[in-house]
């Protein structure tokens, strides 16, 4: 997942993209940032594409900083919310090994963490930890693995949506997917996705100077997952890992 992909996606993003602050019902996210924010604190929205976290954001902070790789990701945000007088824009590579943010009181960094490359997620991994203030906090949302397998063990026993899994696969693209599942990359649209796993989470947060301080899930509904889900199929529902976390010293 380059700056083409994203850039490319920009104009079709709100039919393309998965939105998660609307299908987060419980509204999980929205109360882990409600709860530690402050009216004189600064926040950076990593990976903010088209701004829709910004509206939120905006009344709970004295400043926003609003950071994409997208140029036209971010143009479609600042024509969106003209009137977020305190959101600032900026266009950076995260996943590049010069730190571009500093001193921020809270970081959210909401399914922006995709790449297949480890050295790019480990470089933005960095950049949040150091864009963090000690005791500052970090609101990270990320794709399962253990979700992903979960809707495929249901789709393969179920036989959901049969006519667009395909059954068959070629020796080499096996290959490939079975490098790729092992570091925890899938397929979403073809494109190799990082998902993680909970426990990895811990321990790629902590080596990052994070201290966990809650994980959950957001949970959705299985038409998220699924054209047609079984009437029966409500729960265990798909998920995306939320953490909360706190920068330590
Ligand atoms: C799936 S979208 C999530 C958007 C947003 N956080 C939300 O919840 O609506 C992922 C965004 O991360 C951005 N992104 C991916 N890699 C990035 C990087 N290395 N540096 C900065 N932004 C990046 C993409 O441009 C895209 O806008």
């Amino acid at each position: 997942m380059e700056r083409k992909y994203w850039e490319k996606i920009a104009p079709s993003y709100e039919e393309e993209i998965f939105d998660v602050l609307k299908q987060d019902k419980q509204q999980l996210i929205r109360q882990a940032i409600e709860s530690r924010a402050s009216a004189s604190h600064k926040v950076v929205d990593a990976g903010c594409a088209v701004g829709k976290w910004l509206p939120v954001l905006s009344p709970l902070f004295q400043q926003v900083t609003a950071v994409d790789i997208s140029a036209k990701n971010l143009a479609i945000a600042a024509a969106k919310y003209p009137e977020l007088t305190n959101v600032t824009y900026q266009r950076a590579d995260l996943s590049s090994a010069h730190i571009t943010m500093k001193g921020y009181d809270m970081a959210i960094c909401i399914n922006a963490i995709l790449s297949d490359s480890m050295t790019k997620r480990d470089r933005f991994f960095n950049q949040l930890s150091k864009a963090v203030k000690t005791n500052g906090s970090l609101v990270l949302v990320v794709p399962s693995l253990e979700s992903w397998l979960l809707s495929r063990t249901i789709q393969k026993h179920y036989k959901i949506d049969q006519a667009l899994f395909r059954g068959k696969i070629t020796d080499s693209e096996a290959a490939s997917r079975y490098n790729n599942i092992q570091q925890g990359n899938v397929e979403i649209d073809d494109v190799a996705t990082k998902h993680y796993l909970g426990p990895e989470l811990q321990l790629t947060l902590e080596r990052n100077g994070f201290a966990m301080e809650e994980q959950h899930k957001v949970e959705y509904d299985w038409h998220t997952e699924f054209v047609a889900p079984p009437a029966w199929l409500k729960d265990p529902k798909p998920f995306d890992w939320l953490c909360v976390c706190r920068k330590k010293n």
